[in-house]
């Protein structure tokens, strides 16, 4: 059964990828994360739809008695060092050790902090994480990347820890709010602008059936997740810590994270990354990285796709460029930024994949 849905990808782990997959936990966690005890890390809000199908597809092989779970409030604000405490003292209480595994069940809130719990719990245990979410589906669930945000920005601490398999079932998109489903849909147009200009132009061409009926959702948005898959793995797979080509994957995410900050996790990451793409999209037509291609079409589809474009005038500038230098990416003090030189193509590979920026480029980008 289980082979039946897994993807064929570039991963060191598996992806399992099914209408229904989520009844696979049990068999799943078995073959790929054996262990003494489970801890289940869940959303609260998801928590009320999935998360007796997953005790219950666990508890086919582990008794109640080993398999704990911890909850965790709904939302960006909660991947905090305060909640990566709040869990690992709960799994410590629990009688946790090193024989244990994680479920993380959840979107990608859930997935970070119960990544970076399970990378530093008796100094790494093993994960399967099940994404909730189109956005953890299509980009936070693949590549090991885990964290919490802190005061000077989103992921700055945090730890590269793979998990040992995904469970991706489309139907739980049903019950995700459309807020959120368009939010996945920004990290899904992402993957085309980065790396396939065809995939790109598929998701754009699906996008006006989203939304008008949650039941056809997990049909319509299967190959697109598919797909989005295997466009991260193929890049995570030949640079898994980042060093140089992964970066291509923060194509709208340093404006983005800084965006998202500033407006107090008001706006989606999604909403924000949007946003992200579309001034640093202005920043490589400016640089003249790109050929003027890029800019119209990719606003044009993360409108259709009903998400913002533009940057709320009431967002302090300067904070979103002070915390901009906080980036990962950021070399001797120095903004750098991955950018397209068109959809389907990133610049930059000769310099590490991102390109120097300097501050007087981003400030008239940002605008207001
Ligand atoms: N979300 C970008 C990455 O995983 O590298």
């Amino acid at each position: 059964v289980v082979s039946g849905v897994q993807l064929t990808l570039a991963t060191p782990y598996p992806i399992f990828c099914s209408p229904g997959a989520l009844d696979l936990v049990g068999t799943v966690a078995l073959e790929h994360a054996p262990a003494h005890r489970y801890a289940i890390i869940v959303d609260d809000m998801v928590a009320g739809y999935y998360l007796d199908r997953v005790c219950d597809s666990l508890q086919q092989f582990v008794p109640r008695a080993r398999c704990v779970v911890a909850s965790v409030p709904s939302g960006e604000m909660h991947k905090t060092r305060e909640q990566w405490a709040r869990l690992t003292d709960i799994l410590l209480a629990a009688g946790c050790g090193r024989d244990t595994a994680i479920i993380a069940l959840g979107g990608g809130v859930v997935g970070d902090l119960a990544g970076f719990v399970a990378a530093t719990f008796m100094r790494g245990i093993q994960i399967v994480q099940i994404p909730t979410t189109l956005l953890a589906m299509v980009d936070a669930s693949v590549g090991g990347k885990t964290g919490v945000d802190i005061p000077a920005g989103k992921n700055l601490v945090g730890a590269f820890h793979p998990p040992a398999a995904v469970i991706v079932d489309p139907t739980t998109l049903r019950t995700l709010p459309e807020r959120h489903l368009r939010g996945g849909l920004a990290e899904a147009l992402k993957h085309g602008v980065v790396a396939d200009a065809a995939y790109f132009g598929r998701v754009r061409d699906a996008l006006p059936s989203i939304g008008a009926d949650a039941e056809t959702i997990p049909d319509l948005l299967l190959p697109i997740i598919a797909d989005s898959i295997a466009i991260k793995s193929e890049i995570v797979a030949r640079d898994p810590r980042e060093t140089g080509l992964r970066k291509v994957l923060n194509f709208g995410h340093t404006v983005g994270h800084a965006v998202e900050a500033v407006s107090g996790y008001e706006l989606l990451h999604g909403e924000a990354i949007a946003i992200g793409m579309v001034v640093e999209s202005g920043i490589a037509t400016a640089l003249g990285v790109t050929d003027g291609s890029l800019w119209a079409p990719l606003r044009d589809a993360l409108a259709a796709a009903g998400l913002p474009t533009a940057l709320d005038s009431a967002l302090s500038r300067d904070d979103i460029i002070s915390l901009m230098y906080h980036d990962k990416k950021t070399r001797r003090g120095n903004l750098e930024l991955s950018l397209p030189t068109r959809i389907g193509a990133m610049a930059g590979a000769e310099n590490g994949w991102s390109v120097p920026v300097g501050e007087a480029v981003v400030r008239s980008a940002l605008g207001g």
